[in-house]
C-alpha cells in the first residue's frame, strides 16, 4: 500500500510510519520543511506543503491508496491570539486545501482518515460520553468541530473517510507522559487541580493500530473515538503513574500552577476533562491492546 501522511513528522506520525514500514507500505509524508523532516526520517518521501497557505501539489498522491491527515500546531501552550489563530487555521484550513485537492483527483485515494480529538465533547463532568454526544463551547471544541467540518467536505465523493477522535496518546517519545514524569521521578508528583476531571487516555500502539484499522477496512466509516475503554480521573490517573514509578503521588497540583503555565483560558481546560468510551469504534470492531492504564504504563516505562 502506498500511504501519504500529513504530520508525519509528529509524535504519532513518526510512530504510524514505523508501522506503515514494518508492514512493507511506502509512505509520502507532507511537511512545512523537508529537509529537516528527511534527517529525521530519511525513508519517508518528502514533500513540501505549507497547509495554510495553498492546496498540495496533487503529484504528490499519484499512486497513493489512503491519506492519513494528522498536522495541527500543538495545543498545550498559551493560548495568545496569535497561538489561538495557528491552532484554528492549520487544522480548518489546512485540512480544507487537503480535501479540495483530493477532491479533484481524477485518481483518487480510497480513503482518508483525518484526525481529530476528544476535545470536541468540552468539558463533561463524570458524565460519559461517546461517538454519537455533541460538542462542547470552548475554543478546543470550537477548534475539532471546525476541523471535522472541513474534512467532511470530502462527504459527496467516492473517498471513504474515517474521523478519528483521539485521546491523550501515552508515549515514551513524548506527550502527557513525557511532561509528567519528571515530577513523578522526583517524587513531587500528584493530581491536578482536585483530580476529579476525567482523563480519556489511549496506548500510542492502539492509536496506531486504530489509524491503520480505518485505513484498512473497507466498512469502517465515519467517526470513531481512539481513546481507552477505561478513562481514569486525572487522580487515579497520577495514582497508578505512583505505583507504576514506584513514587507516591503524593503532591496535588494547584490549577493556578496552570494557569501560570498555560494561561487562565486553557489553564480552565486542564481543570476540566471527558469520560469517553470507544463505543462505534468496539461495535465496528477494533480490538484494543491496551485497556487497562496500570498494563499501558507497565509497559511504555
Ligand atoms: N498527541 C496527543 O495526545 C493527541 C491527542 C489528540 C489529538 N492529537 C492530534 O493529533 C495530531 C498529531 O498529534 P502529534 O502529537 O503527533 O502532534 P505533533 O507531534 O505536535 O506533530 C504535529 C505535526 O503537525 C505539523 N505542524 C505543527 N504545527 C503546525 C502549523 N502551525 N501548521 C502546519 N503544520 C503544523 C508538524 O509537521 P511539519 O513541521 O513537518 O510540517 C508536526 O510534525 C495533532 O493534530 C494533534 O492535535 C494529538
Amino acid at each position: 500500500m502506498r500511504v501519504l501522511v500529513t504530520g508525519a513528522s509528529g509524535l504519532i506520525g513518526q510512530a504510524l510510519c514505523d508501522a506503515l514500514f514494518a508492514r512493507g507500505d511506502d509512505v509520502v509524508g507532507l511537511t512545512r520543511d523537508p529537509g529537516r523532516a528527511r534527517e529525521a526520517n530519511p525513508r519517508v518521501e518528502w514533500r513540501k506543503w505549507e497547509p495554510r497557505l495553498e492546496r498540495p501539489d496533487p503529484a504528490a498522491f499519484e499512486g497513493v491508496d489512503g491519506v492519513v491527515h494528522l498536522l495541527g500546531e500543538r495545543i498545550d501552550q498559551k493560548w495568545t491570539p496569535e497561538a489561538k489563530e495557528r491552532i484554528m487555521e492549520s487544522r480548518r484550513q489546512g485540512t480544507h486545501n487537503l480535501v479540495q485537492t483530493i477532491a479533484a483527483l481524477t485518481q483518487p485515494p480510497r480513503v482518508l482518515v483525518s484526525q481529530s480529538a476528544v476535545g470536541y465533547y468540552g468539558d463533561r463532568g463524570a458524565e460519559e460520553v461517546d461517538e454519537g454526544d455533541g460538542p462542547g463551547s470552548s475554543f478546543d471544541s470550537e477548534v475539532v468541530v471546525a476541523w471535522e467540518a472541513a474534512a467532511h467536505e470530502l462527504d459527496s465523493s467516492d473517498v471513504r473517510l474515517v474521523v478519528v477522535r483521539t485521546g491523550q496518546v501515552l508515549a515514551k517519545r513524548a506527550g502527557i507522559l513525557k511532561e509528567m514524569l519528571t515530577p513523578f521521578q522526583l517524587g513531587v508528583g500528584g493530581p491536578l487541580a482536585g483530580g476529579e476531571q476525567y482523563l480519556s487516555w489511549i496506548h500510542i500502539d492502539d492509536e496506531v493500530g486504530i489509524l491503520l484499522w480505518a485505513l484498512d477496512q473497507e466498512s469502517v466509516s465515519g467517526t470513531v473515538n481512539a481513546s481507552s475503554p477505561s478513562p481514569a480521573t486525572n487522580r487515579e490517573f497520577s495514582k497508578a503513574l505512583g505505583r507504576t514509578l514506584n513514587r507516591p503521588a503524593v503532591m496535588p497540583v494547584p490549577g493556578l500552577v496552570l494557569d501560570l503555565k498555560f494561561g487562565r483560558e486553557f489553564g480552565q481546560v486542564l481543570r476540566g476533562g471527558q469520560r469517553v468510551i470507544p463505543k462505534r469504534t468496539e461495535e465496528l470492531g477494533y480490538q484494543f491492546i491496551y485497556r487497562d492504564l496500570d498494563k499501558a504504563l507497565q509497559d511504555l516505562l
